[in-house]
């Protein structure tokens, strides 16, 4: 392998000792002290196709997962240490996250063919650098959006999607969940908001977004699903955070549920969509609304222990609420002056609910528009100043902007990407993002929790066109969002991403080639 590890994202410290190697052998084992590590272990010894054992041998020969709360002061509950000896290596983590990490490294301190023929790749003669590496990341939130809406993937997509972002230390999966042209989660007291809700009759063809491929698309997640997907996730550290979209893109709930939209509005006729754009539907101000609203929210936080609720809010329409007698009645009742205050006012009530269970809630930045709820937190998507702002006023903030990181965005030239939308956002543009904006005051940058980037699905039906969007950009953005900003060099990211590339092709990850 080369004198430079070529791991990905780059970790704060990584030293070649110049000692001898570790042989990795049929007989190597991984050993986990503490019962929090064994998934770890049984992930690791799967890849190298070793075995887990109690402890390691006499002689050596093992790889040693252990943690050591005594490093959390110094690297935090995600930071890690991994040593690599003749002997063995060790790798200790304040926290359980921070073994992982350390595995995810150690795996990318080996040839990508273990991926295919675990030890056995190079003819047996495989061997680990002695390295010492100290690690831990720079932001707390590292983040992907699959819309799941747009097109939707089964269980097993997502399981491969979630491989691919433990890769890389990924550790919030932002899950699209519901949007007009499909509602892809189950909630039990509400069935038709998967029977009717999830199935669209046909989708704009990839090429011409005013054709209709005439093709019915649709599918959701059951319960059980969910329950597996967040079990999965969190054997690999990584959180799944839902989105519920509220006040807006609420076409498909809508059409399963009429009666819960702004019925008096003129043209009211909300659809699972067959077209891309934004459409004018809105949850209507009133009793029952609020009720099936309720309902939707206290399935979902039985399903997601995360702490951070997504409510979506962005590009919520105002026109029905403004043509809807009874949401007019409503404004004037509660002080609300238009529907930019009616839409806070949404937001709010949301963020209360949420509150109240010990959640908080996380929206796009358009919920600040008529004054963020206290203790909301905010995603940035239109322009970073949003979070600027919020986080000049307290809150927390997460940046997704469109600027560098909307990865369905083509990143090769329009002539080569007929089908992607939006100006070209290269590899090297995500790479050079940095989440904490030049103009915010030093102040206020722990506010900022990190990053995302964000995969809406409108031209990818496919996992495969997904990851071909997704990478390697996301594999750049990583390394925003773990490694310090120092530690940062393009060129030298394009060399170690050489070795992930082929990584991608042993585990049959679709990807971009970069070629510019
Ligand atoms: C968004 O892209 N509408 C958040």
């Amino acid at each position: 392998m080369s004198q430079s590890p070529n791991i990905i994202p780059i970790p704060v410290s990584c030293r070649l000792t110049g000692g001898a190697p570790f042989p990795l052998t049929a007989k190597t084992v991984v050993t986990a002290g503490d019962p929090a590590l064994r998934s770890t272990a049984a992930q690791l010894a799967r890849i190298l196709v070793v075995t887990v054992a109690d402890r390691a041998p006499a002689g050596g020969n093992a790889i040693v997962l252990s943690l050591d709360p005594g490093l959390t002061e110094k690297l935090g509950t995600e930071g890690y240490t991994l040593t690599a000896t003749a002997g063995g290596v060790v790798i200790r983590g304040g926290g359980a996250a921070g073994v992982f990490y350390g595995m995810q490294s150690l795996r990318q301190l080996l040839p990508p063919d273990i991926e295919r023929f675990g030890w056995k790749a190079g003819g047996g003669g495989l061997t680990v650098a002695a390295v010492e590496i100290e690690d831990r990341p720079r932001f707390g939130w590292r983040g992907s959006l699959l819309d799941v809406s747009r097109h939707f993937s089964p269980v097993a997509e997502i399981k491969k999607y979630l491989d691919t972002l433990a890769l890389h230390k990924l550790n919030v999966f932002h899950w699209h969940l519901v949007d007009d042209q499909g509602w892809r989660i189950e909630i039990k007291k509400y069935p038709k908001l998967t029977s009717v809700g999830a199935w669209r009759t046909a989708s704009p063809d990839i090429y011409a977004e005013k054709i209709s491929d005439g093709v019915p698309h649709g599918g959701f997640y059951t319960q059980d699903d969910v329950r597996e997907i967040v079990a999965y996730a969190a054997e690999r550290f990584i959180t799944v955070m839902p989105e519920i979209e509220v006040p807006g893109h609420s076409s498909a709930a809508l059409n399963a549920y009429p009666q819960f939209g702004n019925t008096d509005a003129p043209g009211y006729a909300p659809l699972v969509q067959p077209r891309w754009t934004i459409f004018p539907e809105t949850y209507a101000p009133k009793p029952e609304t609020l009720q099936f609203l309720d309902d939707i929210f206290t399935e979902v936080l039985a399903l997601f222990p995360s702490t951070f609720i997504h409510v979506g809010g962005d590009e919520a329409m105002k026109e029905q609420w403004e043509a809807s007698p009874t949401a007019r009645a409503f404004m004037k009742a509660n002080g609300l002056k238009d529907g930019h205050e009616l839409q806070s006012w949404f937001i709010r009530r949301t963020e209360n609910f949420l509150a109240q269970r010990g959640r908080r809630l996380i929206g796009w930045d358009e919920i600040q528009e008529g004054g963020l709820a206290p203790g909301a937190a905010m995603m940035a998507w239109r322009d970073v100043k949003w979070a600027i702002e919020a986080a000049r006023l307290g809150h927390d903030v997460v940046m997704a902007p469109t600027s560098h990181t909307y990865l369905d965005y083509a990143e090769g030239n329009a002539e080569e990407e007929a089908v992607a939308v939006g100006v070209q956002t290269t590899l090297e543009k995500v790479y050079a993002f940095d989440p904490i904006p030049a103009e915010l005051e030093p102040a206020h940058h722990a506010r900022v929790l990190g990053a995302q980037g964000q995969l809406w699905r409108e031209r990818m039906p496919s996992l495969s066109v997904v990851e071909r969007r997704a990478y390697p950009r996301l594999s750049a953005l990583a390394e925003v969002v773990w490694s310090p900003v120092e530690r940062k060099n393009y060129a030298d990211f394009r060399a170690r991403l050489t070795w992930l590339l082929a990584r991608f092709d042993r585990l049959g990850v679709n990807y971009r080639k970069p070629h510019d």
